[in-house]
């Protein structure tokens, strides 16, 4: 089971906190627990690994083997929490190079996520003489980037089956009943997952939302939910000696009270990249409002300490740094010994990636630490869809902790229509006349 390691950040807060703070960490928990907290209709996500939906669940798992079976690429269209958890799974256990590797696998290429015209040519040039299903995945049915990119592919797919043939392709995970993509979904005969009502799209990744696209690409998702079962368990004392998410959402909002600005997510995989991304919207987007919250960030390290590392290390000291570490990697790779030594590093030869890997990181700790930057780390086992799942789970239920804990709601996300509502405005969508007039006036100036 992961631990939360503080030691080095307690020289950064001028008192112990935990007694002080334990009254209002318990407060939280309540909520979450009871589900009278705000924003308690989107708590559903509390009891998913243990109250799922079985029945759904066995058909993601056909549906996973249908596709493994009869399409070469899964392409997956959805956007922000639609997106980025199954995504980042899929990266994190199975390679940022998954598409590359060989494999008896589909290839899975995620788009309607943004809106840029080259990109979704290049995905349809991918698919060219590919056989390929849809996996369509939206809320509301509504949200623009994604509906768009789907007018495209269910078109691709039906100029290649024909309407009926396209049908048995396109997966819709939607609304269990209302919205134009359930109601498109009925009348066209596609196969329908759920997200659930009570769970919000950054809490989704454990629905059908992340495990259909997770299940195609081979992960062992029984696994992951076994994971995350666990790890709810464990978040589920009420105690800061026991409860994991208690201690990470206690330091970063104390980290926070005392100046700290910005949480920098790091990690030594390159693969977590993607499960960077979607941990930074669920707490961007959970905490960010009503003027308050840490701003979340990432760095994939070593690689960034050749870019970024000089601003961690002596820029404005407003940062704190959390770094997930998992356990041994699954090869040693010695250092090859070089006759002509013309590098130096002769020293290095027979010793293990992994080993250097970790002195990287002790190393790297102790510098920031020194320099001024409190560090919590995550330490994790063996990187793995069981501590994947706990990984999850845990990120979830602190972010929910330390959303009460700052006071705003955090399963709400009110500042995200604003760009929408220009967009549409700009675009000539009936209904936004006045506005798209203020702003055209406001881009002549
Ligand atoms: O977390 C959220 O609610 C958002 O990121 C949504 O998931 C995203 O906007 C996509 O919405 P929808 O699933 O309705 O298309």
């Amino acid at each position: 089971m992961m631990q939360v390691q503080l030691s080095n950040v307690r020289s950064f807060l001028p008192l112990p906190y935990e007694a002080a703070l334990a009254p209002r960490l318990r407060h939280a928990h309540r909520h979450l627990r009871r589900h009278d907290g705000a924003g308690s209709d989107f708590t559903g996500w509390v009891e998913l690994p243990r109250d799922y939906d079985r029945e759904e669940f066995a058909r993601i798992k056909a549906a996973a083997k249908k596709i493994q079976g009869d399409s070469r690429a899964l392409v997956v269209i959805g956007i922000g929490g639609s997106y980025l958890g199954a995504r980042g799974v899929i990266e994190c256990l199975c390679s940022a190079n998954y598409n590359l590797k060989k494999k008896d696998t589909p290839n899975i290429y995620f788009v309607g996520n943004g809106l840029s015209s080259d990109y979704l040519s290049e995905i349809m040039e991918l698919l060219d003489g590919v056989d390929f299903s849809v996996n369509v995945i939206s809320k509301s049915g509504t949200t623009t980037e994604p509906a768009v990119a789907f007018r495209f592919f269910r078109r691709a797919l039906e100029e290649r089956y024909g309407a009926e043939g396209a049908a048995k392709r396109i997966y819709a995970t939607t609304d269990r009943a209302r919205g134009a993509l359930k109601t498109l979904a009925d009348s066209a005969g596609y196969e329908t997952f759920v997200v659930p009502d009570d769970v919000g799209g950054r809490y989704s990744v454990l629905s059908a939302v992340g495990l259909l696209p997770i299940a195609v690409a081979g992960v062992d998702i029984d696994e992951l939910m076994a994971g995350a079962a666990e790890m709810m368990e464990v978040c589920a004392a009420e105690s800061m000696e026991q409860n994991p998410a208690w201690q990470y959402a206690g330091a970063r909002y104390e980290l926070y009270r005392h100046g700290k600005r910005i949480e920098i997510l790091a990690a030594y995989e390159p693969n977590f990249r993607f499960m960077a991304e979607w941990w930074k919207q669920l707490y961007g987007e959970s905490e960010g409002k009503e003027n308050k919250g840490l701003f979340p960030a990432s760095v994939e390290f070593t690689a960034d300490l050749h870019s970024m590392g000089q601003y961690i290390q002596q820029g404005e000291r407003n940062l704190l740094e959390t770094v997930v570490r998992f356990g041994a990697s699954r090869h040693e790779n010695p250092v090859p010994f070089d006759e002509q030594n013309g590098d130096g590093l002769n020293f290095l030869a027979g010793k293990p990636m992994d080993f250097i890997a970790r002195q990287a990181m002790d190393g790297t700790l102790l510098a920031h630490v020194e320099g001024g930057v409190p560090n919590i780390i995550l330490q994790m086992g063996e990187l793995n869809a069981h501590t994947l799942g706990e990984l999850i789970y845990f990120f979830e239920y602190a972010c929910g902790l330390s959303g009460y804990l700052l006071d705003v709601n955090p399963f709400d996300q009110p500042g995200v229509e604003a760009y929408k509502k220009n967009m549409f405005a700009l675009l000539g969508k009936p209904g936004y006349e006045e506005r798209r007039q203020e702003l055209l006036d406001k881009l002549s100036r």
